[in-house]
């Protein structure tokens, strides 16, 4: 296998990290700036059920983002084992409390919860992960404006955008159709008129769909599948995977991959995000966004 050198990349490289960055601390202003003003703070509330590594140290990274915005966070966490009787209490009790704007239920649940069910419960004026059907319905629709839009999809087109990427008339390529990540994102590069194409698990010879992409979004939770033959030269790749790869010789046994074959990629692409450091850091700055917006608008505060 080989690795590019420096002077073989052609691709930028988009900071996902400090574009968050800036994100977030235009959210820390505004925070303070509504509790200067009317004495609130935006409120997150996160329902965690069991103990799955990757999802504690998702939640740890939002709870951590939203202490340094100056967002309140709540947290309920569950076993395992527990009944979905117990979700939906604390769901409702979530719901009906003033000070929480922002709901989370972090994905996926334990097998024997019914995700549907539990979604239909969260208010739709908290539902900042943008999840609930109603939400997901009317981002679906044109003419209709969704209360809030998936945070990782909504994280994908503000990298393009900040990337001075024009994203009207472009070929996109979403790969993976996910509740969470693939469907809402190709409805939003649609919202943005690309014109875009999907592949999953069953579509064939996908390369000759993706050769044809200006932007190409990989969210398949499969480790180095783009590869650089994939890519038309000069495309625009956003990177949702994170997959963790066994490495001994890193802190915690494993490193993160995306779905794009990086180092190849980076000879054809002409952007391209890194992982870590692209989508990841972007995603938990929409969520901090979705819920300041939701507490300036229960708080009728512009
Ligand atoms: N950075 C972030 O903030 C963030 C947030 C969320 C997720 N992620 C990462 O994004 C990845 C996807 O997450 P997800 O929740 O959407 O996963 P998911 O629910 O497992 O969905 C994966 C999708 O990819 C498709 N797929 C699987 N193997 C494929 C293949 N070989 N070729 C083409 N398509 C294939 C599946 O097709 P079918 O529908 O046909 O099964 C499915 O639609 C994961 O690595 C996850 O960790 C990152």
């Amino acid at each position: 296998m080989t690795f590019t050198t420096a002077n073989e990349q052609n691709a930028a490289i988009i900071d996902g990290k400090s574009m968050a960055e800036e994100i977030m601390s235009r959210i820390a202003f505004e925070v303070k700036r509504m509790k200067e003003s009317i004495g609130k703070v935006p409120g997150l509330a996160v329902i965690m059920v069991g103990q799955r590594r990757d999802s504690q140290t998702y939640v740890r990274n939002k709870i951590k983002a939203c202490e340094e915005a100056g967002i309140k966070s709540m947290m309920t966490e569950l076993p395992d084992h527990c009944k979905e009787d117990e979700v939906l209490n604390a769901l409702s009790r979530f719901n009906e409390d003033p000070s929480v704007h922002g709901i989370l239920v972090q994905l996926p649940l334990p097998q024997h919860l019914d995700e549907a069910k539990i979604l239909d419960v969260l208010s739709l004026e908290k539902d900042v992960d943008g999840f609930h059907p109603l939400n997901m319905g009317n981002l679906a629709l044109r003419g209709r404006e969704p209360l809030f839009i998936p945070c990782t999809p909504k994280g994908c087109i503000e990298l393009l955008i900040r990337s001075g990427v024009e994203i009207m008339g472009k070929r996109a390529v979403v790969i993976g159709r996910s509740n969470i990540v693939g469907l809402p994102t190709s409805l939003l590069l649609q919202r943005h008129h690309a014109t875009v194409s999907i592949i999953h698990a069953f579509t064939k010879n996908p390369e000759q769909i993706t050769c044809e992409a200006d932007i190409v979004i990989a969210a398949a939770g499969v480790p180095n599948l783009v590869r650089g033959n994939w890519l038309k030269p000069g495309a625009i790749v956003i990177d949702v995977g994170t997959n963790p790869i066994e490495d001994p010789s890193c802190e915690h046994g494993y490193r993160l991959r995306g779905d794009v074959f990086y180092e190849e990629a980076l000879r054809v692409a002409s952007l391209i995000t890194p992982v870590p450091g692209g989508v990841g850091p972007m995603t938990i700055a929409m969520l901090l966004s979705n819920t300041l917006d939701s507490a300036k608008r229960a708080y009728n505060f512009t």
